[in-house]
């Protein structure tokens, strides 16, 4: 499944060596190939195994049912989900006939007509412009709010089933997860567990997340790759031990060079070092395990770039003396990575009002919450949410929805209160009117393998993505701050 990419750049084998002593792996299997840095338009990102090799006879790379594997939707050069750039060549490559290109949820509807060419690149316009894969979903049962209205472009969705046009999420970095799919519904509810967030009434409580991804395999087999039968639990293990060596960041940046380099802490070896458990540094309780406040420096990746572009001042002339000649200028991978240290510094530190965010300003019973990125983004050095917390940033509001998605209108029973919605998020699994539009915290490592951005692949870049946060909260950036929260989310 893997394409080849012009470019790559290759690990020296005494590099790879290090890697895997420092990650703790064994003996270097025989067959191990060196991990190949994957080239994307900021410079390159890298997977690192921790078997030491990425073991492309696993059944995640297996097709199944209607000719799809895992690897069709979650792609190694493409950060483990898929980009329109490369969807649109493997279109022309295959004159439409790679596997990924099928009604049941590649298409629009699964009632396009796709005889010739021309109607099949129309009937998966969605996958090929955005990356979006069709999640069809059923109105909840004895759900608080009814279905009133459907304006579907490609006349499919009802009641019966939604279309949800969403992202893959990334197969990679799975160790620091607790909550799996946009809307959490492989996010096992389990009584029994100790893993629950503090606090809650009723209490919530959550299956292991490798439990989860068990689950979710199965589903993806049976659902995405339309097989009469599941997976054999061998298989579903062979494919969840597989995801879970997987380490994924970016390493090279064109402007700023090593990412590792000159004390920075970037690249996915170190991140694989970083400790994760339910609760690790959650905004509301702190740390689960050490009781110690919360943290919202959750990011130190680059603190040693920190003024890098600060010229030492030029040493006093002495008089008699010829003048020593000044300092060097800055150079421009200094400038870069001073620009980046800021922007870290700006992703912790730079505070704003949080309001109107549903799962966090009414279930923290803060209406108006003073906070940073790191407010939702708290896992140290990826980003994702210690415990499984969904939250509505307004990304699925009608006033967003652009012409190409479906636009849902949803009332509530007992208020009459109407709302529109191109994606109802987790309220689609709770029936609950509060959870409309909620969505899983993704994790932020090698974002730049992976645009579009948010579950509905609605901003193209970083930079507009830094944009909709700034007109969201009213953050009021400056340019520069723009440009080096940009860089910094450009090199995770
Ligand atoms: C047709 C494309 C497609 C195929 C094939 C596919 N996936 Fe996915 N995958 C997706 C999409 C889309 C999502 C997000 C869906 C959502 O959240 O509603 C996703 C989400 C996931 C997630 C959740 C990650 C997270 O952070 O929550 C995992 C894990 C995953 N897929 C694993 C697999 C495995 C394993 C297979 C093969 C058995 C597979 N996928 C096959 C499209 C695909
Ligand atoms: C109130 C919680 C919250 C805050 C504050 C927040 N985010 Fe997010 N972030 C989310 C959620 C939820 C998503 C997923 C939204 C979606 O996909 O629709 C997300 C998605 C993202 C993504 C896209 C990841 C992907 O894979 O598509 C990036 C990048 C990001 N946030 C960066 C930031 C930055 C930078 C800030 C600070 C300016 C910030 N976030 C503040 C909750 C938050």
């Amino acid at each position: 499944m893997k394409t080849s990419l012009p470019n790559r750049r290759t690990l020296a084998l005494p590099a790879l060596l290090r890697l895997l002593a420092v990650a703790g792996a064994t003996a270097l299997p025989a067959y191990a190939a060196a991990p190949v840095a994957q080239p994307n338009e900021e410079g390159a990102a890298l997977t690192f195994s921790s078997t030491g090799s990425i073991d492309t006879n696993n059944p995640f790379f297996k097709p199944f049912g209607n000719g799809r594997a895992c690897a069709s939707c979650h792609q190694e050069s493409q950060g483990w989900s898929v980009s329109p750039a490369a969807l649109q060549a493997r279109f022309t490559q295959s004159n439409g006939n790679d596997p990924i290109f099928k009604l049941n949820d590649g298409a629009n509807s699964p009632n396009a007509t796709i005889t010739s060419l021309e109607q099949k690149r129309a009937a998966y316009n969605l996958l090929l412009s955005k990356g979006l894969i069709r999640v069809g979903l059923a109105m909840p049962a004895a759900a608080e709010f009814t279905l009133v209205k459907v304006e579907d472009p490609y006349g499919y969705a009802s009641a019966k089933e939604l279309s949800l046009f969403r992202r893959p999420l990334p197969t990679t970095n799975l160790k620091f997860q607790n909550t799996v799919m946009w809307d959490a519904r492989e996010t096992l509810i389990d009584a029994q567990s100790k893993l629950c967030i503090i606090g809650s009434r009723p209490a919530k409580c959550f299956a292991p997340v490798d439990v989860d991804l068990l689950h979710q395999s199965n589903s993806a087999v049976t659902g995405h790759a339309q097989a009469a039968q599941g997976l054999t639990a061998a298989e579903q293990r062979a494919i969840v031990d597989f995801e879970k060596t997987l380490f994924t960041a970016q390493i090279s940046s064109k402007v700023a060079g090593s990412l590792d380099a000159a004390g920075g802490k970037g690249g996915p070896l170190a991140l694989a070092q970083n400790n994760f458990y339910f609760g690790i540094n959650d905004v509301q309780e702190g740390d689960y395990q050490t009781g110690a406040a919360f943290n919202r420096a959750a990011f130190s990746l680059f603190g040693a770039w920190r003024g890098l572009d600060v010229r030492p001042p030029p040493p006093p002339a002495i008089p008699g003396r010829p003048r020593p000649p000044a300092p060097p200028p800055v150079s421009s991978t200094d400038l870069a990575r001073a620009s980046i240290a800021r922007g870290e510094a700006i992703f912790n530190n730079k505070p704003f009002n949080i309001s109107g965010v549903g799962g966090f300003n009414d279930e923290l019973r803060r209406p108006l919450q003073r906070g940073t990125c790191t407010s939702c983004h708290n896992t140290p050095n990826v980003g994702s949410s210690s415990v499984p917390r969904l939250f509505n940033t307004g990304t699925s509001d009608a006033r967003l929805r652009t012409p190409d998605l479906p636009l849902y209108t949803l009332k509530n029973i007992a208020t009459g209160e109407v709302v529109q919605t191109s994606d109802p998020g987790s309220a689609m699994q709770t029936g609950k009117w509060k959870d409309i539009g909620r969505v899983k915290v993704p994790s932020l490592r090698a974002l730049e393998a992976r645009s579009p951005y948010f579950h509905n692949g609605s901003v193209n870049d970083l930079t507009a993505l830094v944009k909709f946060y700034d007109k969201r909260f009213g953050i009021g950036f400056t340019p520069q701050e723009v440009v080096d929260l940009t860089e910094f989310l450009k090199v995770l």
